[in-house]
């Protein structure tokens, strides 16, 4: 069975299998709902060619693929190690098994509360949900939970498996009820059409063929229903779309783009639009592998070459211009949550969509969703297995449609910029229409003529440390210094700019980014006016002090580290809060119950104990020296 078969005992499997369909489902419930009995018992019913959790065989999917048999399992396996480098972790085995009718990869996820982002996991593939029910027990919340996730996820066929039967006298009655009850939750969450089977997993009735323990039940048992259900092939009639996934230019008479049809058919003369760029054209050649195509559709991998020369990149689309997608850089999405690191507002993720990654920051979390109750509430953050709605910012326009329309145009993972780790699963709802209204203004004066007015270079010190540190000490001196050579300068102070711009932000994390976020922006329109800035901030966290060397142009960016113990600063204690911090009056404490994380690569690093405030000074000014930041341009 499945831990001997080798790849070599597999193929010859496939090329008989070849010709039936697939389906993709997702087992939802909990163990003590009878989801392993189930899996079980359709595995070992259905006469499986083998079972196995697939990871194993992404070794072997290999060799498979080489005898061009691969197409089933390199789906498959392409997910898991999507996953796998994106560094989460989710517990989702994929199993596979066949009957004489179809194949089937069902995705079985663990289904406890809290591994509502393992469930998504496995259903945004699926294109079947079997949800579980204890008979005993009826709709319950986590019924809800998974429900509504897989609502969430548009998965296109349900199916509510009321097992346990047998622990009810096979009662039609409770049967009737739990599906009523189920039926009118469902509608309420924009799930129609429902198949409702009456099921004893232990003991079989109704898996896999109608049971006479249940004369009143007439529907069909459930691998019937899973044997049967339509599985939807690709609309046709959709719109156009092909996130382009690479340009291919072996030589320099080819030019192709190449990548997956993700939705609609496409032939040669077709006319095309490219975005963002807007850009029209008309399709030359559609080219494969194995030659030439008149069209391809949905699914298709191909090459597209246009008529007119146009420059195209990763990441961008090309559809029909009759009906565009919609290309912005703010929308409102659905956001779920993955990640033990809460969603912070204005922290800046990557957003991959289709083929492009762009950087992005939440600006506002309308609500959460309670996935227990559908309820929705007010929130600053999301944690772990939550659901929000919010808007999002992104820093480049990209051409999307509603998670709702297409799929594939309208999910999008966030991804931690340090980390590299997936936080979120995301689905576009709309584009904002605030973004199509704002522009960009020219400027007739730029930042070259202000900054030559001046005679120097524009740039930021950023100074980052404790509280207590000596950054703003060290700040005035160097602005001292600066001012006697004739610079220009400005100093923006964290104690005094959190009286004023900032006076509505506290200490909390999320605070706390937002807080350097406006300081970054202020920065750089300083840099703009062609000032020298010093900016004395703890800005405790590497992401938003990363973000802003990003906002800024090479160079202007300085990052000064003032290296001092907490020890230290506690016996300086200059405002006197270490001595409140200590006392338990000051919640959220650089240093005590609110982290610092040191900079890794700083342009300067002051050793405050060693060093005076005087040195530091000098030090920082020979940086500037040498780096030709005080040569008059
Ligand atoms: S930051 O972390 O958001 O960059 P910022 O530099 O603006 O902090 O403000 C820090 C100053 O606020 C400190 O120098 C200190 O005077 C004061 N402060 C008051 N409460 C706190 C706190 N909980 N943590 C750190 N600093 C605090």
């Amino acid at each position: 069975m499945a831990d001997n078969a080798s790849a070599a005992d597999i193929v010859p499997v496939f090329q008989e299998q070849a010709e039936k369909t697939m389906l993709r489902f997702i087992t939802c419930g909990s163990v003590d709902d009878g989801k392993s009995s189930l899996i079980g018992r359709l595995l070992y019913d259905s006469k499986l060619i083998f079972e196995d959790q697939l990871e194993s065989l992404v070794d072997d999917s290999k060799k498979v693929g080489t005898q061009g048999e691969d197409i089933d399992f390199a789906l498959l396996v392409d997910g898991l190690a999507a996953e796998r480098e994106q560094g989460i972790t989710i517990d989702v085995a994929y199993r596979f098994f066949t009957t004489e009718k179809r194949k089937f990869i069902v995705a079985d996820t663990p289904g406890h509360e809290q591994y509502t982002r393992n469930m998504a996991t496995g259903a945004s593939t699926a294109e079947l949900a079997v949800i579980l029910i204890d008979a005993r027990k009826g709709v319950l919340t986590q019924t809800r939970r998974h429900s509504y996730i897989v609502s969430l996820l548009q998965v296109p066929n349900i199916v509510l498996a009321i097992n346990k039967m047998d622990l009810v006298d096979y009662d039609q009655a409770v049967f009737d009820r739990i599906s009523a009850e189920y039926r009118e939750f469902a509608r309420s969450i924009g799930i129609d059409d429902v198949t409702c089977v009456p099921i004893s997993a232990l003991y079989g009735d109704n898996v896999m063929a109608p049971s006479e323990n249940t004369p009143w039940y007439q529907g069909p048992s459930l691998l019937q229903q899973l044997e049967s259900v339509e599985v939807a092939t690709e609309d046709l009639a959709r719109p156009f779309r092909f996130p382009v996934q690479w340009v291919n230019r072996p030589n320099l008479d080819f030019r192709g783009f190449s990548g997956t049809v993700a939705s609609g058919v496409i032939a040669v003369g077709d006319e095309i639009v490219t975005l963002p760029s807007a850009r029209t054209s008309r399709i030359a050649r559609i080219v494969t592998q194995d030659g030439d195509l008149p069209r391809a559709e949905a699914g298709q991998a191909v090459t597209l070459v246009l008529e007119d020369e146009i420059d195209i990149s990763r990441g961008d689309v090309i559809a029909t211009p009759q009906a565009r997608p919609e290309v912005t850089d703010q929308f409102m999405a659905h956001l779920l949550w993955m990640s033990d690191q809460p969603m912070l507002p204005s922290r800046p993720y990557l957003l991959k969509t289709g083929n492009s990654t762009v950087s992005a920051t939440v600006t506002a979390l309308k609500h959460k969703v309670n996935v227990n109750t559908m309820a929705q509430e007010a929130g600053r953050t999301l944690v772990s297995n939550e659901v929000g709605v919010c808007n999002l910012s992104l820093d480049a326009p990209v051409a999307f449609d509603p998670f709702v329309t297409c799929q594939p145009m309208g999910s999008f993972v966030l991804i931690d910029r340090l980390t590299n780790g997936t936080v979120a699963m995301g689905m576009i709802d709309h584009g904002l229409r605030r973004a199509d209204n704002i522009h960009w203004q020219a400027q007739a004066i730029d930042k070259v003529a202000r900054s030559q007015l001046k005679q120097q270079n524009p740039a930021v010190l950023w100074f980052t440390g404790l509280s207590g540190s000596g950054k703003s000490t060290i700040a005035n001196l160097i602005e001292q210094r600066l001012f006697a050579r004739g610079k220009h300068t400005v100093i923006l102070d964290g104690d005094n700019v959190r009286h004023g711009l900032n006076r509505d932000l506290g200490f909390t994390d999320t605070d706390r980014v937002e807080n350097i976020r406006r300081i970054g922006e202020t920065s750089k329109l300083m840099a703009e006016a062609g000032l020298i800035t010093s900016v004395s901030f703890i800005s405790p966290f590497r992401a938003e002090r990363q973000m802003v060397r990003g906002l800024l142009e090479d160079g202007e960016f300085i990052e000064i580290f003032v290296d001092a113990s907490l020890e230290l600063c506690a016996s300086r204690d200059p405002k006197g809060l270490y001595k409140k911090a200590q006392a338990g009056e000051i919640k959220n404490f650089t240093g005590f119950d609110s982290p610092y994380e040191a900079p890794e690569a700083a342009e300067i690093t002051l050793d405050s104990a060693t060093t005076t405030a005087e040195q530091a000074a000098d030090q920082i000014m020979g940086y500037l020296e040498a780096n030709e930041y005080l040569s008059d341009t």
